[in-house]
């Protein structure tokens, strides 16, 4: 039975394929990747697949048995380059698609959700075997900011109340490792996110609680949230996309208490806490290193 991951050399197909390694034999394991070359140090076979040349997908697939498509990062061409890759499946005779979709994809009040739920339906209407991994937010999606709010002594956002359910990437990757190799997933949906939700001021508390230093948590309007980010070098339409996120997220898009994620990975989620300490240590080894 082999296994292909789309997006190989991104965050969380790397935390797949180190997790899946151990799991199944090398050589059922194929990373696709638009830019081989990247995907070298992965240690299993690496086939070229670019969502944008359609011609690179079917041959790619050849042989393969389970496929998963991790969403592709561009937001605005997922639903079309997903169109691709599905039907690139159907014609290589992949047995089961396994999909990174969003939290609640059908009814989400995040922008992000309308390409997820197309992507959905394109599936089930391909007619190949299917598992739904509908992810919540990356814990990294915040510890990713705290570079910035320690130098800039606060944490930003406009998400003020929001009761964030997060789990870590790796918590994540597990569990498409589990759905990977594991039986009785087809046909199933499954809603993932963290064990514990925390807010955006816990959050701040914690990290100053780390770091020995008092890091606030300021909520802004969204349209100056969005203005605060573009001016720190984001692209303006993904600035005001991220804000816009938070306010969602305040609308309790974010939050989940279906404890499906560590019943699947057999293991309570990486609490927020940890992901804080483990930023926290990578940014003094980055200093002193
Ligand atoms: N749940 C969340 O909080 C959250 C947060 C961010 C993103 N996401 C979604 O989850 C996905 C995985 O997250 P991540 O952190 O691993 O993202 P990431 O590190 O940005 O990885 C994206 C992967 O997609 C590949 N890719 C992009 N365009 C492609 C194309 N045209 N053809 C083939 N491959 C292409 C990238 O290849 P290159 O290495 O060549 O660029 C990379 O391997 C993202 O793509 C996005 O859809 C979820």
């Amino acid at each position: 039975m082999t296994i292909a991951i789309t997006g190989a050399t991104g965050h969380l197909g790397r935390l797949v394929i180190d997790s899946l390694k151990t799991r199944v034999p090398m050589g059922q394991i194929v990373a696709l990747a638009r830019s081989p070359e990247k995907a070298a140090d992965l240690g299993v076979e690496v086939r070229v697949f670019d969502y944008d040349r359609p011609a690179t997908l079917t041959p790619a697939l050849a042989g393969i048995d389970t496929l998963l498509l991790i969403s592709a990062s561009e937001l605005g061409k997922r639903a079309r380059q997903h169109r691709s890759v599905v039907a690139a499946a159907q014609s290589a005779g992949v047995r089961r698609i396994v999909y990174t979709s969003l939290l609640r994809a059908e009814t989400s009040s995040l922008g992000l959700a309308a390409e997820h739920a197309e992507t959905e339906a394109i599936i089930k209407a391909s007619g190949v075997q299917f598992t739904m991994l509908r992810n919540g937010w990356y814990t990294e999606n915040y510890t990713g900011s705290i570079g910035g709010a320690l130098t800039g002594g606060a944490f930003l956002g406009s998400a003020n109340g929001a009761r964030i359910s997060s789990a870590a990437r790796a918590d994540y990757a597990e569990a498409a490792v589990a759905v990977l190799t594991g039986a009785g997933h087809d046909g199933k949906t499954y809603e993932l996110a963290g064990d514990t939700a925390w807010t955006l001021p816990e959050l701040a508390a914690e990290l100053s609680r780390q770091s020995g230093r008092t890091i606030p948590y300021r909520d802004l309007p969204e349209a100056d949230y969005a203005a605060v980010l573009a001016e720190a070098g984001v692209p303006k339409d993904v600035a005001q996309a991220i804000a816009g996120w938070d306010v969602a997220a305040a609308q309790g898009a974010l939050f989940d208490e279906s404890h499906q994620l560590s019943a699947l990975i057999g293991h309570p989620t990486t609490p927020m806490a940890q992901s804080v300490t483990e930023t926290l240590a990578a940014l003094t080894a980055t200093r002193t290193g």
